[in-house]
């Protein structure tokens, strides 16, 4: 783990910052800035420079890989979670009659393409109870019609942890359909086990710490048939350059399926670096670290005058916690003068705790926290 000379060295701007948003922006460790020098330096070989390009494709794709609990071969990389979905979107060549369960915790990425006029489907709301999604309440909208069940691992919203293996358990019960889970909040903060997941999903920039430009893609083997993305491109097609290419285009099955044309290769390099880096630290590290920082500053805050959108359930909690308050604008402004750093967005505050974070850090988010609110 993380020792206070470490802290340090690999996260130089954190020494006087209090940086609780890592659910919007994670801050990279050396290692990524100096692995998008690595790739500039082999741009500048030209066509030559391919051949290392395609060693970082190949590493990053291991990497993510082993943090999904899949082989390198079920790993596409795109370039952002939104474009992940909407591929997806075109690999389920929904037909009327089809249902969609999306749900209203998530992030829009991976529930709006099903909300287009275009798509034929019939979508379903899986709505919070007083900020948590609970499986029995999911069961209802199940049956032989749906096609998909959309969640997030982790709510972007409030830090809602769902239990997936009960989730899993209730759409393998009641329907055929395939079950996308988006790990965007959660890939490099908590440990996973994504078994029964059909689609995975992750953006890059938030807990593993790389750069923007990159939707991280699992697609198991048994799976490939379901999700082979019928889209253009080359990257994505089966003898692109073949006598025939005019005649018919044909998808790579699975994971590959969503890499369309040229890999975005800055976000390759940084994320394999980044992977590289959280790995060395430690996941189940990182989570025995901050888990009790989490943990204490829910503590804290169900002792204020803010309203609580995490549930207190211990078991549906990872790294954000969420709260509102009529005058969260003023707070935001206040503790960002103070150099407290913490999501504002539509009323809530959010606060994102990661391995970089401190007890330190926290206390002083909550003194700033309770001056704010103590303010006129
Ligand atoms: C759960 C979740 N998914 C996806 C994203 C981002 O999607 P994209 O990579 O398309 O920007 C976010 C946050 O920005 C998120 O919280």
């Amino acid at each position: 783990m993380l020792t206070p000379e470490t802290r340090l060295r690999d996260f130089p701007s954190l020494a006087d910052r209090v940086y609780l948003n890592t659910a919007a922006e994670g801050v990279p460790p050396p290692a990524v800035p100096a692995a998008l020098s690595q790739y500039a330096r082999d741009k500048d070989l030209g066509m030559d420079g391919r051949k290392l390009h395609q060693e970082q494709w190949e590493a990053a794709k291991s990497l993510v890989a082993e943090f999904y609990g899949l082989t390198p071969a079920e790993i596409g990389i795109c370039s952002c979670s939104s474009e992940a979905y909407n591929l997806a979107a075109m690999a389920l060549r929904l037909k009327p009659g089809d249902e969609v369960v999306i749900n209203d915790l998530d992030f829009p990425a991976g529930a709006t393409p099903w909300l287009q006029d275009g798509c034929p489907a019939t979508v379903k709301i899986w709505r919070n109870r007083e900020g948590a999604l609970r499986s029995p309440d999911l069961v209802p909208l199940l049956g032989p019609r749906t096609r998909l069940v959309t969640v997030s691992l982790v709510s972007f919203f409030n830090g809602f942890l769902i239990n997936l293996p009960e989730v899993v358990a209730a759409v393998r019960k009641y329907t055929p359909a395939l079950l996308a889970v988006d790990v965007t909040q959660a890939l490099g903060r908590i440990p996973l086990d994504l078994t029964g997941a059909d689609l995975i999903v992750s953006s890059t920039h938030k807990w593993i710490l790389s750069t923007h430009g990159g939707g991280l893609v699992g697609v198991p083997k048994a799976r490939e048939r379901e999700w082979t993305v019928p889209a253009g491109g080359w990257f994505n097609l089966e003898d692109a350059f073949g006598p025939n290419r005019f005649d018919r285009a044909v998808s790579k099955p699975g994971a590959a399926s969503f890499t369309v044309g040229m890999p975005n290769y800055p976000v390759v390099y940084a994320t394999r670096a980044a992977l590289d880096y959280v790995r060395g630290v430690g996941v189940a590290n990182i989570d025995r670290a901050a888990r009790p920082l989490v943990l204490a500053c829910l503590d804290e805050l169900k002792k204020l005058p803010v309203e609580l959108l995490t549930p207190a359930e211990p078991d549906h909690i990872a790294g954000i916690l969420a709260f509102r308050h009529p005058a969260a604008e003023r707070i935001h402004a206040h503790l960002h003068s103070r150099n407290v750093h913490v999501m504002s967005h539509a009323g809530r505050l959010r606060v994102a705790i990661h391995g970089y974070n401190t007890a330190a850090d926290v206390e002083r988010f909550l003194r700033e926290l309770r001056a704010a609110l103590a303010l006129p």
